[in-house]
């Protein structure tokens, strides 16, 4: 059995869709939602599906004991699925490679400190770009700079504005990230079994 861990700061759409995808799976099962936000609306849609939760705060998570939380649970990957905070270093260090991110725009454009929810869209079409996407990646110490694992178009249309934007990229967060977590697991699986 394959162990995810969800990391999230709001609203949890992508999270309460992993969960939703993967309840009836067999080999690979969410082991945890941790959240940096006591009232982030992610963490009602967590317990709904009856998934464990646990919130923290910053000297927590930069000082040792989200790292302490994770060697507990000795996850396979770890999805920063909407959380905002920077990803210490330490962190990232123990496990190389197995931590990635979703980002609504297609990276290296329109990321960064800064850059989230509809402050993205909003400077992609000032910018009149003619289309836009989501990028899942590695994490490495730089903000949104990590290797690409996944990236996915959509047009922009006339009269688009940021809600609208906003609605496609979320319909194309929804339907790949799942997937990619899934592909991510037995690609690794490949490896591990290779080199073993
Ligand atoms: C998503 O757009 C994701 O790309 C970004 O944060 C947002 C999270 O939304 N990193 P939600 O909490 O899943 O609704």
């Amino acid at each position: 059995m394959k162990k995810i861990l969800l990391l999230a700061s709001g609203t949890g759409s992508n999270v309460e869709n992993i969960i939703r995808y993967f309840k009836n799976n067999n080999d690979i099962v969410i082991v945890g939602v941790f959240s940096n936000n006591l009232h982030a609306k992610v963490l009602d849609k967590t317990k709904r599906h009856n998934v464990a939760s646990w919130v923290f705060n910053r000297t927590d998570l930069n000082e040792g004991l989200v790292l302490e939380k994770i060697n507990e649970l000795q996850p396979d990957l770890i999805v920063l699925a909407g959380f905002l905070w920077k990803f210490p270093e330490h962190i990232i260090a123990k496990y190389p490679n197995k931590i990635i991110n979703i980002h609504p725009s297609l990276l290296p454009l329109y990321g960064g400190k800064g850059m989230y929810g509809n402050h993205v869209h909003k400077a992609v079409l000032e910018a009149n770009e003619i289309e836009s996407g989501i990028t899942i990646h590695y994490v490495n110490e730089e903000y949104d700079k990590g290797e690409f694992i996944l990236q996915v178009k959509c047009k922009i249309d006339t009269g688009e504005t940021a809600e609208s934007l906003q609605h496609k990229i979320r319909k194309l967060e929804l339907e790949n990230l799942p997937k990619a977590i899934e592909k991510f697991i037995s690609e690794n699986d490949i490896k591990t079994s290779l080199v073993g």
